[in-house]
């Protein structure tokens, strides 16, 4: 695996053969499964596996919480070199943002609802910075987790609308033993907020349950999903909403692609997950994700 830290450098590495298949997998850094799980996508479908590795300030609407975020490039280093990559693109804040840009991407029509609302600004950093990384490194695919599945449906769009070469991959969710969905952020959890932590996921897989039943309305699932965070020690529940994939606009009843989003803080660490809820041969398929036997690589 090499190391690269420019645009230049990192093109010049994935393109020394024509015509190879290049897969980007954009991360902030502080791997674990869910990443794993990027990379080994990328690393089946593409001839040349580049990652990257920036902790975006344009995305973070706290300066606690940029500051707080897990970095341990030289740990990060040695899981994306086991999980195949072949470039490890880590630049500094002057190759990204040497000054404070003047040119944001923004689409505002996605970047609502109760998580934009929360978070003012955070979407336009996550697109100006993707697009940045799609310009700069140049990939044919980029791999993105349906973890975030409102910046997966931002991303999506923002390629659509500006004609970027570049297929988006979305990638399942990628779960603990118990359901908790991998995030950098349960490194900061305490033991007792792991425990309660799985309450977000545990509303999840019950409505995902409902859904499999028959059940179809928003209202009921979101209140299952409400009900398992609510009963839960210390955590403070923020929402649950049922979107469309796409356009991710509220629905009350389950009639498309869409995902039921949940959000909570536990302690002081911030938590999201969702289920998506596909259609396969007009049935409604909840995709419950991948769940691990073992203990996170995120706790290491
Ligand atoms: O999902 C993430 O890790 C980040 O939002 C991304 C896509 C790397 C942009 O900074």
């Amino acid at each position: 695996m090499r190391l690269t830290t420019t645009f230049a450098e990192t093109r010049a590495a994935m393109r020394t053969a024509t015509d190879r298949i290049a897969g980007l997998v954009p991360t902030l850094g502080y791997w674990h499964e869910g990443h794993v799980a990027l990379a080994e996508a990328a690393r089946r479908e593409s001839d040349v596996v580049v990652a990257s590795i920036f902790v975006n300030p344009l995305q973070f609407n706290q300066q606690a919480d940029l500051e707080a975020y897990p970095r341990d490039v030289d740990r990060d280093a040695g899981i994306a070199d086991a999980a195949g990559v072949d470039v490890l693109f880590v630049p500094d804040a002057s190759e990204m943002f040497s000054e404070p840009p003047m040119t944001r991407v923004s689409i505002d029509a996605l970047s609502g609802g109760p998580e934009g609302e929360r978070r003012p600004g955070h979407f336009s950093g996550v697109a100006t910075v993707v697009t940045k990384l799609l310009a700069g490194v140049q990939p044919d695919r980029a791999y993105f987790g349906r973890k975030d599945a409102q910046q997966l449906a931002l991303v999506s769009r923002l390629v659509r609308d500006l004609s970027l070469p570049v297929e988006i991959q979305p990638v399942a969710t990628v779960r603990e033993f118990d359901g908790l969905a991998l995030s950098s952020r349960n490194a900061r959890l305490t033991s007792g907020g792991r425990a309660a932590a799985v309450s977000l996921s545990s509303g999840l897989m019950r409505a995902a349950d409902a859904v499999d039943a028959g059940e179809r309305s928003a209202a009921v699932l979101v209140e299952i999903a409400m009900e398992a965070m609510e009963r839960a020690p210390g955590v403070r529940p923020e929402y649950a909403v049922v979107a469309g994939a796409d356009d991710v606009q509220e629905i009350e009843t389950v009639d498309r692609v869409s995902f039921l989003a949940v959000a909570a803080t536990v302690g002081d660490v911030r938590l999201i997950d969702n289920l998506y809820l596909d259609f396969d041969e007009g049935r409604v398929a909840p995709d419950r994700g991948v769940w691990l036997q073992e203990p996170s690589a995120v706790y290491r």
